[in-house]
């Protein structure tokens, strides 16, 4: 793993406090993508986190196994949901049998493998005709003030070079400028779901921070972004609560 794709460890407990989830109207397009229900499907949730996205399969009636590389994470993941399985491992080298699952999934986690060994490791964990779910949850850029707020990010991560390259990877940024499709899989079909959550703008910050940019960056800096952001939100959105309005970007393939 990259120190990148560890600087989420020291922050698991932010992440989970913070970080949005999904709405149902995502796991019902991986249903009509994949053509099976979730109920009773065995699925493997690859680089879960903290199990955002592991708990809500686990609701859909999936019979689900997580799979994280990340200390802090899988120990946050574990006392969060001490009654779902999670096994250590990363989406290169999966820890699984051969052609035992229906479905994997890999939330806002694709990006952090290396398509030549995932997709071969995909393959091989799936049955025949199986299928893999990709999803990333974008703030969306439709909305003034969040597109706004993501050039923020890129001046202040770009404009100075704070990171050099990679950026601000994912806060800020959308789509089609930050992941890509495996290659060596054919025949994705997608779908983009739309939905929204109203939080404090307390609430709206520290979701920033948890993003792997901000938690590279260090305390100080970070402190230095959302202090200005704190007082510009504030100005638009005076009782301070914002409406963070998302994209899920959803992708399936069947192997
Ligand atoms: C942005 S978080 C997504 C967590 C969770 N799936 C969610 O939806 O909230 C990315 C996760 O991928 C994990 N990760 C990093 N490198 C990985 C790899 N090569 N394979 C699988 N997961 C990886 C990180 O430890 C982290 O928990």
């Amino acid at each position: 793993m990259t120190t990148r794709a560890r600087s989420f460890d020291a922050a698991a407990a932010l992440y989970q406090a913070h970080r949005p989830a999904y709405p149902a109207a995502l796991f019902d397009a991986v249903e009509e993508l994949t053509g099976r229900p979730l109920a009773g499907s065995r699925v493997a949730d690859i680089g879960a986190g903290t199990g955002i996205a592991t708990e809500l399969l686990h609701a859909r009636g999936a019979e689900v196994v997580a799979v994280e590389p990340g200390d802090g994470m899988a120990a946050e993941f574990r006392r969060s949901h001490p009654g779902i399985p999670l096994v250590r491992g990363d989406g290169d080298r999966l820890p699984l049998a051969g052609g035992a699952f229906d479905l994997l999934t890999y939330a806002q986690a694709w990006h952090w493998t290396d398509p030549a060994r995932s997709v071969p490791e995909a393959r091989r964990v799936l049955r025949p005709g199986g299928a893999l779910a990709i999803w990333w949850n974008d703030l969306d850029p439709a909305v003034p003030w969040i597109a706004e707020q993501g050039g923020r990010l890129r001046d202040f991560f770009e404009g100075d070079g704070r990171l050099g390259a990679g950026g601000a990877g994912g806060a800020g940024r959308t789509g089609a400028d930050f992941r890509t499709l495996p290659q060596g899989l054919d025949g994705f079909t997608t779908r983009s779901v739309p939905w929204s959550r109203r939080i404090r703008l307390e609430d709206h910050l520290a979701n920033l921070a948890s993003h792997s940019a901000f938690l590279l960056l260090g305390e100080a800096g970070t402190r230095e972004f959302t202090d200005a952001e704190r007082e510009r939100l504030l100005a638009l959105f005076p009782d301070g609560s914002v409406e963070e309005r998302y994209v899920v970007g959803l992708s399936v393939a069947r192997v």
